[in-house]
């Protein structure tokens, strides 16, 4: 019950019983007990201020009534009574008691009070006619309603605040009782095409494309928030002119557990993000297949390129040598030019199949294909330290487990590129690389001691090397973390699931 209701209803109660003690006692007066010895002993046991009044003089008053206002009883009972209500409510007053003293009303009613000390107070109260002392009086009970009165202020301006928030907030918000609409805040119109007032009363399956999924989402709903405050999921709904639209749903219980199936449902339409989040995504994988598709066009060509030089040009210079070896020893003697001549052509041949055999490595590393990605490794570090002059120390710990090929070339190409980026911007002297796999995951982490990466270089979208290599473990999978290393420089780990299940179409 509202605050000041309930002060009305206590106040009514009150005087009822003082009207029925005071017939009685008029039936039935008390031997030697006069008739203002009675009213002060009904006032004392009144639990509301008390007081009697005669021509505009209080003739006595009650202690609860002294407590209100503040004054001691002997002020009280020299002012005027008029002098203690606040000014702009003095006529209202009057009148309200002239009513209620006619019996033209009969409801309390309220004004404020001045207290001694200077504060406004509210007072309800009724009053009735009495005989006091031979001549009519005024009884009157009252009531300090202030702090009821406040709360139910307070209380008013919470429900006009949650009202207004309620329609402040772009979501369409739903109460529902036993799956039907009981409020429904101005959002809805915009989520849903309807009219909260053509919602109110009516089932919730109106907004649900049919009966079925509405009552599966129900049960969804009833199930969950049995157990949990709040449940947030997707569904789709339907609008009032027959448009399919996508709702983010956001449910919660009235009170601290479910009862009769109390719920607040939030409903926020997400149909164009979901398709700008879907659209986005299909490009990204789109581009992803065209980078996969890129690198291994790229990576074929390579290998064709290596086995056409190992044929043709190898071959070639393989004759080539193996003519001049005849050559030289069929030279006759004594003629030291022609044979000086052929061994310096025989070096200079000597030097291009080095050379050749070279380019055919960094085209694409046979031993990659012949030994597999382990040795692969080993051999790449070992180069690297040749060519570098960076310490590079390996740890390959692989099993016996067979690698993918395809997966073998992209972990291999994240290694290469890790190199080319410790030569080109660590400024290190040493680094350490390890290999290892079991049935579960392949691990590849290099750490150099470098002068170590900054976040913002690790996520620039520039940094192209980084996101090959993310692209490429992502293929399969796997991601690729970057870090400062303890206590300088920087690690690269590369993580690929071996679970075929796990790779990325
Ligand atoms: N080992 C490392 N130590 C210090 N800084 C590094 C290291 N590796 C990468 N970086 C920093 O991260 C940046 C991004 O690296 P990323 O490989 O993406 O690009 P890049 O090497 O500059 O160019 P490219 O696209 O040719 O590889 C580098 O420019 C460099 O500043
Ligand atoms: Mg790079």
């Amino acid at each position: 019950m509202n605050p000041e209701k309930k002060s009305k209803k206590e106040l009514i109660d009150l005087v009822n019983h003082l009207q029925a003690q005071l017939s009685q006692s008029g039936r039935r007066p008390a031997q030697g007990t006069s008739e203002e010895d009675l009213y002060k002993i009904m006032a004392q046991s009144s639990q509301v201020g008390f007081y009697i009044m005669q021509n505009k003089r209080f003739q006595f008053v009650n202690q609860h009534f002294l407590d209100y206002a503040g004054y001691s009883e002997s002020e009280m009972l020299q002012m005027d009574t008029l002098n203690i209500i606040l000014s702009e409510d003095r006529r209202k007053t009057s009148k309200n008691a002239v009513m209620m003293l006619k019996e033209q009303r009969f409801s309390p009613y309220e004004f404020r009070i001045v207290t001694r000390d200077g504060r406004i107070k509210w007072i309800m109260e009724t009053v009735m006619s009495i005989t006091f002392k031979g001549k009519r009086a005024i009884l009157g009970n009252s009531m300090d309603v202030t702090e009821r009165k406040e709360a139910g202020r307070r209380l008013e301006e919470l429900e006009a605040l949650e009202s207004s928030i309620l329609d402040a907030i772009p979501q369409a918000v739903v109460g529902l009782h036993e799956r039907r609409i009981n409020f429904a805040n101005h959002a809805v119109k915009v989520i849903f095409g309807w009219h909260r007032e053509e919602l109110i009363g009516k089932s919730i399956t109106m907004i649900y494309r049919n009966e079925k999924e509405a009552d599966r989402i129900g049960d969804i709903f009833y199930s969950t928030l049995e157990r949990q405050r709040t449940y947030e999921t997707e569904f789709p709904c339907l609008r009032k002119d027959g448009q399919q639209i996508l709702c983010r749903m956001k449910a919660s219980r009235i009170g601290e557990k479910l009862r009769e199936k109390r719920i607040v449902v939030t409903y926020e339409n997400i149909t164009a993000e979901k398709k700008a989040q879907d659209d986005l995504e299909r490009s990204r994988q789109e581009l992803r297949n065209l980078s996969v598709h890129l690198q291994s066009v790229r990576e074929e060509e390579r290998t064709r390129v290596a086995r056409k030089i190992h044929d043709e040009l190898g071959q070639s210079l393989t004759a080539l040598q193996m003519d001049l070896s005849w050559l030289a020893s069929r030279l006759p003697a004594g003629n030291k030019s022609i044979r000086e001549k052929t061994q310096s052509m025989s070096g200079l041949v000597d030097a291009t199949i080095e050379n050749v055999h070279k380019i055919m490595t960094e085209l694409r590393p046979s031993l990659l294909d012949d030994l597999g990605l382990p040795s692969a490794i080993e051999w790449q570090a070992a180069d690297f330290q040749k060519r570098s002059g960076i310490r590079c120390q390996t740890r390959i710990d692989c099993g016996n487990g067979v690698i993918d090929k395809e997966l073998a070339t992209a972990i291999f190409r994240i290694f290469q590129e890790t190199l080319t980026n410790i030569v080109r911007h660590a400024k290190a002297v040493h680094c350490k690389v390890s290999l290892t796999a079991n049935e579960k995951e392949i691990c590849l982490e290099v750490t150099d001691n470098g002068i170590g990466i900054t976040q913002w270089q690790i996520d620039d979208p520039r940094s192209f090397g980084m996101i090959g290599m993310r692209e490429r473990a992502h293929l399969w999978g796997g991601t690729v973390h970057v870090r400062n290393a303890r206590p300088s420089g920087t690690t690269v780990r590369v993580l690929i699931p071996l679970d075929k299940g796990e790779r990325q179409a």
